[in-house]
């Protein structure tokens, strides 16, 4: 693989840990490219040799004379050598988080660390803390990567094209704007992916990197991101999305985009940047729509996570599944961190699952009080009874906005934007007459009347008129009849924690 970048920042606490003689080390990261590259690095200023471990070769050293150590592939017979040997030495042992739970390898992890805590020699596991038994979580230390800068990744990408000019003409044909933002996209995605994306690319284009390479940029990032189960990736829509009503809501989120999206700058004004929104309300009334909305607004792709999918077994524990949903959001950062319909995540009871989803609800809530990337949560909830009410205290999110049925005024504008958005001219329309006639009516029910009736006027080789519009209104019966009871109980509800969003 082409020279990974490998910044001081990346060193720095694995150097600190290795000068004070910490001898296990665990490495947080999903790219071993680029924990081998920074191990590289950090021996040769360390001066120390780096050996590497593999079930098929053994023990052998990645720098100077590569022949393997005679009979280390059992990972029992390496760390045997590696406890006789007691040398100043870092070694990598690479895919061995899963023969830990074996007994043999189990004590011997006890023993190398009682032999390496002496000098400089220390042994480097790459997994997540949930890859170790409990009985050896104390002898390692836990170290995460920050994402490598954007700068990191425009280093690379030079000398993947360097590297492919060896092979053939490359051109680049990219404004200075343009790299930005295949820079942003880019940005998260190991290594080794960039490498794929960005030979193929070229490839498949005869030679040349420009913007259509960034759309199959946000492509691959889109299929790496779905491929951890849990997340689906949205990019930032290009068009804002229209937005009836909601003016207080906006209007929040307007005064936030710049501290959201200029963190140093909000922190010398005394800010911190905005953690979070919750919206709950009446059902079509627009709160997934927000979610789009701010992305666009603030130009931020949204990674979208579905609860269920946390307490699918086959994607592995629940609580490490959010884990890895968090550190997937964070490698993207900044982004909108979508979680629709959070009841589903954390309204268990705790009780009918083993404590399972009350576990994971104090792993969220921590994560939600001490975030440091810029990760804004925009949770929605249906069911308000059912979330923990440590969730809506203050200081979780910065506000809870109850979205209520829209006012005739508002009625009226959701009239005009759908029907511009269907290609129909609103002022040959009636507003006023179809906003009076809609009381108690969801933006997404007049949606559906305007389908309805297009449906009606297209059977009937018609225009659509505001007569047609009213006969699929008069035949309609709006949630806010059938579920008149519910909607009140959540408005008393509401009155007293929330801040309306209109
Ligand atoms: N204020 C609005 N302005 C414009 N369109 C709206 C508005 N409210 C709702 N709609 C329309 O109704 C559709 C459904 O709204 P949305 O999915 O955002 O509702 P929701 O509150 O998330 O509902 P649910 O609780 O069912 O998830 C939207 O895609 C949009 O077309
Ligand atoms: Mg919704």
């Amino acid at each position: 693989m082409p020279g990974l970048p490998v910044t001081d920042e990346d060193i720095r606490d694995l150097e600190l840990l290795i000068r004070s003689f910490h001898p296990l080390i665990l490495i947080d990261e999903p790219d071993e490219g680029r924990v081998v590259a920074i191990l590289e690095v950090l021996a040769q200023r360390l001066g120390l040799p780096l050996l590497r471990w593999s079930a098929h070769r053994g023990l052998a050293r990645v720098d100077g004379d590569k022949t393997a150590v005679y009979k280390t592939e059992a990972p029992e017979q390496c760390l045997a050598h590696l406890i006789s040997a007691n040398a100043e030495v870092i070694t990598y042992l690479s895919g061995f988080a899963q023969h830990l739970d074996e007994r043999p390898v189990t004590s011997r992890i006890r023993e190398l660390h009682d032999v390496l805590a002496g000098h400089r020699g220390a042994v480097v596991l790459k997994g997540s803390p949930a890859d170790l038994p409990p009985k050896l979580a104390r002898f390692f230390t836990l170290v995460r990567l920050e994402v490598p800068s954007s700068e990191a990744y425009h280093r690379y990408v030079s000398t993947v094209l360097a590297n492919l000019r060896t092979r053939m003409p490359v051109r680049v044909d990219l404004s200075g704007a343009d790299v930005a933002e295949l820079l942003d996209h880019l940005r998260g995605l190991p290594f080794y992916e960039v490498r794929k994306i960005v030979t193929r690319c070229v490839v498949e284009q005869g030679g040349c990197l420009d913007r259509k390479s960034i759309v199959a940029v946000i492509d691959a990032k889109r299929r790496t991101i779905q491929r951890t189960g849990l997340l689906e990736y949205i990019p930032a829509p290009r068009e804002e999305a229209e937005i009836a009503g909601l003016t207080r809501l906006r209007s929040w989120l307007d005064k936030r985009r710049r501290a959201f999206r200029d963190p140093e700058g909000a922190r010398a004004m005394g800010l911190s940047p905005p953690r979070g929104l919750l919206l709950t309300g009446v059902q079509g009334c627009g709160k997934s729509l927000c979610a789009r909305a701010i992305a666009s607004s603030w130009q931020l792709p949204l990674v979208r996570l579905d609860p269920s999918s946390l307490y699918r077994r086959y994607f592995g524990e629940s609580e490490q599944n959010l884990h890895r949903a968090i550190r997937t959001a964070e490698s993207v950062a900044p982004v909108v961190l979508w979680i629709d319909e959070i009841e589903k995540a954390f309204g268990g009871d705790g009780e009918g699952d083993g404590g399972t989803s009350r576990r994971i609800f104090g792993t969220f809530l921590h994560w939600l009080q001490e975030k440091r990337h810029a990760v804004f949560v925009l949770a929605t909830a249906n069911d308000i009874s059912r979330l923990p009410p440590e969730l809506l205290r203050k200081g979780r999110f910065d506000e809870i906005f109850f979205v209520d049925l829209p006012s005739l005024a508002v009625r009226q504008e959701i009239f005009a934007v759908h029907l511009t958005r269907r290609h129909r001219d609103p002022t040959a329309f009636d507003l006023a007459q179809l906003a009076a006639e809609t009381d108690g009516f969801s933006g997404a029910e007049i949606e559906q009347a305007i389908v309805a009736g297009l449906y009606s006027a297209f059977s009937a080789d018609r225009e659509l008129t505001t007569e047609l519009l009213l006969e699929e209104i008069r035949g309609t019966r709006p949630l806010a009849v059938t579920m008149a009871e519910r909607i009140a109980e959540l408005r008393r509800w509401a009155a007293q924690r929330t801040v309306p969003a209109d």
